[in-house]
């Protein structure tokens, strides 16, 4: 008799080595990376290749990598329920993404809200690779045939143009790939800067503008204390008062509740007090990933073995996927 072996649901979503991630990247995407390991089958990425659309100096691209996994382990990614592996180190990235390029217009590309930012913001080095970067992520998704992407709303035209490639692929050679599904947390997935609450807290800003994953206590009290309010005096989770707002949503997702919750909590109280519990809450739970997260960075011949582990693991399925879609495109 068969084995009644229920597949789960396929995961996948990846990570820039580019600089120290943020609580943004935390509350809008790795936080449920976590929660997703045990319901799914899930694959996780550091993706050095999107990293180097931006000029990256190799040392400190090399040490941001390994620093990315540990930091990722630290945060409770657990390798023997999940994959866990350096996109470079599976050369079918690359190639679906060669074999995508030739699906897709330049015009969908050159209209991407982030490829227009970038633009502006590395006027020197408006590379091809900056252009193509959302085919590169459609090329990690579609390889492994993911259901759901874990990711915070910044990415969603990037998810529109993997689903839009999966479906023209389909519709031209024969149904291949699975039409991904973005999977962005009801709040929280779009932390905002605390210098400034109208822009996306991001890891490229003034260290005043958001709290890092590996920020000292004294760190975060203090970019916390800085954080801009408002004038209002009282505190509400409403547009209006989109400092504030950020703050509870921060204080929400570090706690588990919901926001209006958590304003409901402040009824009648000042900003400091907010601030206060805020850094407390922050300061918990990010302790003991810092120190998770530089005890594997004292053991290299472990990260190492989780990068083979996980390289093999991630290679196998990729090249699967590949060959498929070589010998559909008439390769011979
Ligand atoms: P990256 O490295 O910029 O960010 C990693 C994840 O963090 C989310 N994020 C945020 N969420 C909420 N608030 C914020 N302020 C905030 N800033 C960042 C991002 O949405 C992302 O989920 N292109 C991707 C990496 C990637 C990828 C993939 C993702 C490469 N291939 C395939 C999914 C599937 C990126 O640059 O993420």
């Amino acid at each position: 008799m068969e084995a009644n072996v229920e597949k789960k649901p396929i995961v996948f979503s990846a990570v820039q080595p580019s600089g120290l991630p943020t609580i943004g990247n935390y509350i809008g995407a790795l936080k449920n990376w976590v929660n997703m390991q045990d319901e799914f089958d899930c694959i996780y990425a550091v993706a050095d290749l999107h990293a180097i659309t931006v000029r990256q100096e190799p040392a400190k691209l090399r040490a941001n990598s390994m620093q990315m996994m540990a930091l990722l382990l630290a945060c409770g990614i657990d390798p023997d329920k999940c994959v866990l592996f350096m996109q470079s180190h599976v050369s079918a990235h690359s190639e679906l993404a060669w074999l995508l390029n030739t699906i897709t217009y330049i015009g969908e590309l050159s209209r991407m809200t982030q490829f227009k930012d970038k633009s502006r913001k590395h006027e020197s080095n408006i590379n091809v690779g900056l252009l193509d970067y959302p085919v590169l992520m459609a090329a990690d998704i579609l390889l492994y045939q993911a259901e759901y992407i874990p990711v915070g709303k910044d990415q969603t035209q990037h998810l529109e143009l993997a689903r839009d490639l999966a479906e023209r692929f389909n519709n031209a050679y024969s149904p291949t790939f699975t039409v991904p599904k973005g999977y962005i947390p009801k709040t929280g997935g779009r932390i905002m800067s605390l210098q400034d609450p109208m822009h996306k807290m991001s890891k490229s800003d003034d260290a005043n503008a958001f709290i890092g994953m590996l920020d000292t206590p004294d760190e975060i009290a203090r970019k916390i204390k800085r954080a801009v309010t408002d004038s209002v005096g009282v505190i509400n989770y409403c547009p209006e008062q989109p400092g504030v707002s950020n703050l509870l949503d921060i204080y929400a997702a570090f706690g588990d509740e919901t926001p209006e919750q958590a304003a409901a909590a402040f009824e009648g109280k000042g900003y400091g007090e907010l601030k206060a519990a805020l850094t407390e809450r922050l300061v918990e739970v990010l302790t003991p990933i810092r120190e998770n997260c530089t005890r594997y960075m004292g053991d290299k011949a472990y990260l190492q073995s989780v990068m083979k582990k996980g390289e093999d693991a991630a290679a196998a399925m990729a090249y699967r996927t590949l060959a498929k879609v070589r010998r559909k495109m008439g390769f011979i």
